[in-house]
């Protein structure tokens, strides 16, 4: 246990452990709270690293962000697995995102031709190109297109891996739970705790509720497809995310709910709509089923920076659907502030204080 850490990062997720592991690298000494690291929404989430496929109309200010930190990722993964000796599981074959009927494949087509608008690579394919890609998929798919540049990372890989470089840089990780800012004595404190920064920081965080599916290839070899698919099956949404490993991991539901339940309902759901654009996926083994909690916020882009009125804090929580993709740019922004005292300017549209009082609370 250090005496008094120049850091205290509340939060041993993907964001909290990148944040220790930037800053002591960098000579401070850093403490990292959490009572289950790794335990929260990175255990359950894909790990789709997809500023394309995820660019939604009103969110121009979050794909810039998602941008430059999947732009980051393929340097953050190779510095990592060689800090860590550890693969996290970094693939860039792309992503397909398809259409299984002709309703499904117009609304896809509204949203890619928006982000192509917004000058992001997306390359419309027909079914046949669809199938030469990924023999796999549906022969009845109606279309797609590919995001070449969209691509994946294992959140349960990442997540160790951040804590051995964290650890190997010197950064000690404290288990237990912080419930009061004025419990953590250190220079700088950092809320990376999810949804637990409402409570801890009073920061307008609310829980959105992800059920999500594993499978498993049978046979022991790798699924029969390469890219992340992000379908449109008659009017469901669902993305299937293929590990080197055999496993499949099928999402997610978006519920403003906070309990973690699995229902019957949402398997069914999430099976039918997977099933519908890669049948032999209903061969698969149904390995788990899980529901996490994203930190989403008012305008579901993450809070980064100082709080007001609370010198020597600094939210970076709130990440939302984004929170792995978000890890690179997070840690180093982040990392900047408390290092060199400079807040780059992507910070801006994030800072804390940007909210009305009327959107501080979630209940
Ligand atoms: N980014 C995918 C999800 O939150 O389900």
């Amino acid at each position: 246990m250090l005496s008094r850490p120049d850091v205290a990062v509340i939060g041993a997720g993907p964001v909290g452990l990148a944040i220790a592991w930037r800053c002591a690298a960098r000579g401070l000494r850093v403490a990292v709270h959490d009572p289950a690291p790794g335990s929260g929404a990175s255990h359950v989430a894909a790990g789709m690293l997809a500023p394309v496929a995820e660019a939604y109309f009103g969110e121009r200010e979050l794909t810039g962000l998602l941008t430059a930190s999947a732009a980051r990722w393929p340097a953050f993964a190779a510095e990592l697995t060689e800090a860590a000796g550890a693969d996290v599981g970094h693939r860039t074959e792309g992503t397909l995102v398809v259409g299984l009927t002709g309703d499904d494949l117009a609304e896809a087509r509204r949203l890619w031709a928006y982000q192509q608008r917004l000058g992001l690579p997306v390359t419309p394919l027909r079914p046949s190109q669809l199938r030469d890609r990924e023999p796999a998929l549906a022969p009845r798919l109606r279309g797609g297109a590919l995001a070449a540049t969209d691509h994946q990372v294992d959140p349960r890989r990442l997540v160790p891996a951040l804590r051995t470089a964290a650890e190997r840089a010197g950064a000690v990780v404290v288990p237990g739970l912080v419930t009061r800012l004025s419990d953590v004595d250190a220079g700088t404190v950092v809320v990376a705790a999810g949804c637990g920064a409402a409570a801890l920081a009073g920061l307008p965080v609310r829980p959105v509720k992800g059920q999500v599916l594993r499978l498993r290839a049978p046979g022991g070899g790798g699924p029969g497809f390469r890219h992340v698919i992000r379908g449109y099956a008659d009017g469901e949404r669902v993305y299937l995310v293929p590990r080197d490993s055999g496993e499949v991991v099928v999402g997610a539901t978006e519920e403003e709910r906070s309990d973690t339940t699995v229902v019957a309902g949402a398997v069914l759901r999430l099976l039918r709509a997977a099933v519908d654009l890669v049948p032999e996926l209903a061969e698969y083994d149904l390995v788990e089923t899980l529901a996490g909690l994203r930190p989403g916020t008012p305008d579901n882009a993450p809070i980064l920076g100082p709080l007001p009125g609370r010198p020597g804090v600094i939210a970076a929580t709130g990440h939302h659907r984004h929170g792995i993709v978000l890890t690179p740019v997070t840690a180093d922004l982040v990392a900047g502030l408390i290092v060199d005292g400079v807040a780059d300017p992507l910070l801006a549209p994030f800072r804390p204080d940007r909210f009305g009082t009327e959107e501080n609370t979630w209940n």
